[in-house]
């Protein structure tokens, strides 16, 4: 092969994974192991990040998820892309969590849910200010509105892509009026209180 290359020596990995972890008081790492590990080796990685006890993993694709499902991972997988309606049976029969970035997107759910009397898990994605991907505040309100009115959907958690460290307490900040209603979501909590599940401290 011409050109750079990069080894990743998995033993490296697993101590890169150890410092984190022992940084954010042992809470849940989800590692991002989209576009084939950023080049890196998705499979690979995700092995040894599993067998070691790492339980959470992000994908771009349900195909890249299913990937992994393929070669036996068994833990959460997000999948960052927007919800294609076509690919709703795949993330039910594959257990992957997809993520909610626009209100059309509850609207399929409901949808598929109607048809199908089921609903594959999501996460909401909240834009903090990367800009590419997730719900305003003013959808925010609205998403959770048709949430609170269709409680058979299957919201699992929330998240953001900071788009650098300190928005997190702008999101705090900003989010004082929008309230996730207790039992929407796995955890109660408000969005303002966004900093407590936050990985970030
Ligand atoms: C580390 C990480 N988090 C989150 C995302 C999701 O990106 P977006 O902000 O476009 O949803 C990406 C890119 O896909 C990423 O590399």
């Amino acid at each position: 092969m011409r050109g750079p290359k990069a080894t990743i020596h998995l033993d490296r990995l697993i101590a890169n994974y150890d410092q984190v972890k022992s940084r954010i008081n042992d809470k849940t790492i989800m590692a991002v192991v989209k576009a084939d590990g950023y080049g890196h080796g998705s499979i690979p990685c995700a092995v040894a990040l599993e067998s070691y006890g790492c339980n959470f993993f992000a994908v771009f694709t349900p195909e890249e998820g299913i990937e992994l499902r393929d070669i036996g991972i068994k833990s959460d997988i997000l999948v960052f892309c927007r919800i294609d309606v076509n690919q709703l049976d795949l993330a039910i029969q594959f257990n992957l969590t997809l993520n909610v970035a626009d209100p059309s997107d509850v609207d399929a759910l409901i949808a598929y849910y109607k048809t199908n009397g089921q609903s594959p898990q999501f996460h909401l994605k909240i834009d903090t200010g990367m800009t590419r991907l997730g719900l305003d505040m003013n959808a925010m309100n609205h998403v959770v509105q048709k949430l609170v009115e269709h409680p058979e959907l299957n919201c699992g958690g929330i998240y953001s892509h900071y788009p650098y460290r300190t928005s997190l307490f702008e999101l705090t900040a900003a989010a004082g009026d929008v309230i996730l209603v207790p039992g929407l979501v796995r955890t109660t909590f408000t969005v303002s209180n966004f900093k407590k599940i936050s990985k970030d401290k």
